[in-house]
């Protein structure tokens, strides 16, 4: 996919040019980098020449595993979390520090996991320097007060405690920040974490559920290091266009690790984590894997496969079978141009988990119900990306919803059509999870067949999707593109009573 990308390439920075006569369609301050720290860090002429850049070989360092959220309160049907968004240096490539964001740490944050019914506080502090910041649980059914999206921010030196009950299926979630215009950067920087939510069916299923030894985080990312192995949040033309997608892939922040492996199955959690690139996921030796859960829970029941496309902010849990392998044996995980890591086979430790038969009863969503069928056009590229034609306004509110209705959510992507090819854009709604009726009319691949919160549009395509709406307040959807949704390619709605 990124392959077409870069074949366009050429044509967009053509392109670009005529934008850039043009003007942006709103007043984004997309361009004016200003006072925006993403300019101030890139100081010019620093030139290092590759030969004196120190140099990564693979596989070097294990796969580190995110700690847990420490959770502050003893009540066992409560949970309370501090978490600290600050600065930090890390080195990804040896001996070269460069500055990062992150979540208690120095970058990315702790794997938060809650139990279905439990009440959490959530303490978030800023603790980044001049810079504003919000906390998004990605994913999560909460009112729009505890959402953390644009309104939500939090000034430095401000903590933001929102307390909401947990109140849906296990899964895999994720948390982030969400500032206006700032989300690409602060994510890229650092800031982001997986929230874990188990329930009782979770937690009797016969499946590897031991985190970080048979149940494991996997993030995935990919970033642009410079020569001398640092990096910056600097926006060229083409990731103006695409988003910014990097050379150099990242699994929990480690370039290129490696995980020791039961012979066994093994369950890994992942989230594409990038700012803008899909992820093809294969294994090297071509072996079949099995994805049991979507973005919002559980699938009915596990999908074979040997390809998993996951589009920015998309998650799968998978199961990897590694019982046929040899002792000290190894295959790599691979996205289409570039490998994430190596398994380890240790022949030591086996396990005789089986995949399951079945997994959970997903209920359809009454089709009869719909109230209102809303449509979305996706549009423009580059600075002009937006939605129905608008760029998001944070004192305009485009959609009202009303508490509790049935609605069909209709997403075309005709973005950049006719000129190129166009672009694809993964498509986020805040506030709910929901179920993909149709692609261009055709029922979804199997492993989208579960609950969903975000999902690919391809140039040209039309997504239907069903969503019941029962949290109320003000949510977003945007292009999970952050230089898509930082230039505007977002909106908002309102659920009221
Ligand atoms: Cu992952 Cu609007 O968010
Ligand atoms: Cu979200
Ligand atoms: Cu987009």
């Amino acid at each position: 996919m990124r392959k077409i990308l870069i074949g366009i390439a050429l044509g967009v920075l053509i392109l670009f040019g005529v934008f850039f006569f043009m003007g942006p369609l709103g007043n984004r301050s997309f361009f004016n980098g200003g006072d925006s720290p993403m300019r101030q860090q890139a100081p010019p002429g620093e030139v290092s020449t590759p030969e004196e850049g120190p140099v990564q070989e693979g596989n070097e360092e294990a796969l580190p595993i995110p700690p847990l959220m420490e959770d502050t309160d003893p009540d066992p049907d409560k949970t309370e979390w501090d978490i600290v968004a600050d600065e930090g240096t890390k080195e990804f490539i040896s001996g070269a520090e460069t500055d990062t964001m992150g979540y208690n740490g120095d970058y990315l944050g702790p794997t938060i996991r809650v139990e279905r019914g439990q009440e959490v506080t959530a303490n978030v502090k800023n603790q980044l320097d001049g810079e504003v910041t919000t906390m998004h649980w990605h994913g999560l059914k909460v009112d729009g007060e505890d959402d953390g999206g644009p309104h939500g921010g939090i000034q430095p030196g401000e903590t933001w405690s929102p307390q909401f009950t947990i109140d849906q299926p296990a899964t895999t979630l994720w948390y982030h920040p969400h500032p206006e215009e700032r989300t690409g950067y602060q994510v890229y920087k650092g800031l982001a974490g997986l929230f874990i939510i188990e329930d009782e069916f979770s937690q009797s299923l016969d499946l590897p559920k031991a985190y970080g030894e048979n149940d494991i985080p996997l993030v995935l990312q990919d970033k642009n290091f410079k020569a001398d192995g640092t990096f910056e949040y600097v926006l060229s033309m083409p990731d103006v266009m695409f988003g910014v997608q990097g050379e150099t892939t990242l699994v929990n922040g480690t370039i290129d690790p490696y995980l020791t492996v039961e012979k066994g199955l093994m369950r890994f959690r992942v989230l594409n984590g990038s700012n803008a690139s899909v992820f093809d996921l294969q294994l090297s030796n071509g072996e079949a894997f099995h994805q049991i859960a979507s973005d919002g829970g559980f699938l009915e029941e596990p999908v074979e496969m040997d390809q998993l496309i996951l589009g920015p902010s998309e998650r799968a849990e998978i199961l990897i079978d590694f019982s046929e392998m040899e002792d000290g044996e190894t295959v790599t995980l691979e996205t289409s141009n570039a490998t994430f890591m190596e398994f380890r086979v240790d022949g030591s430790k086996e396990n005789d988990f089986e995949v399951p038969e079945t997994l959970v009863e997903i209920e359809e969503t009454p089709v009869a119900e719909v109230e209102q069928t809303r449509e979305f056009v996706l549009q423009g590229m580059g600075p002009n990306v937006n939605i129905n034609g608008k760029q998001f306004d944070m004192d305009r509110i485009d959609e009202v919803v009303e508490l509790g209705a049935t609605e069909i959510w209709e997403v075309s992507n005709e973005s950049g059509m006719g000129m190129m090819g166009g672009t694809i854009h993964p498509f986020h709604i805040h506030g709910t999870q929901f179920q993909i009726l149709d692609r261009d009319g055709n029922a979804p691949p199997a492993n989208e067949q579960g609950w969903k919160d975000s999902f690919i549009v391809q140039p040209g395509e039309t997504v239907r999707v069903i969503a019941q709406f029962n949290h109320s307040g003000l949510f977003m959807y945007h292009c999970h593109i952050l230089e898509h949704e930082d230039a505007g390619m977002m909106g908002q709605f309102e659920v009221v009573e």
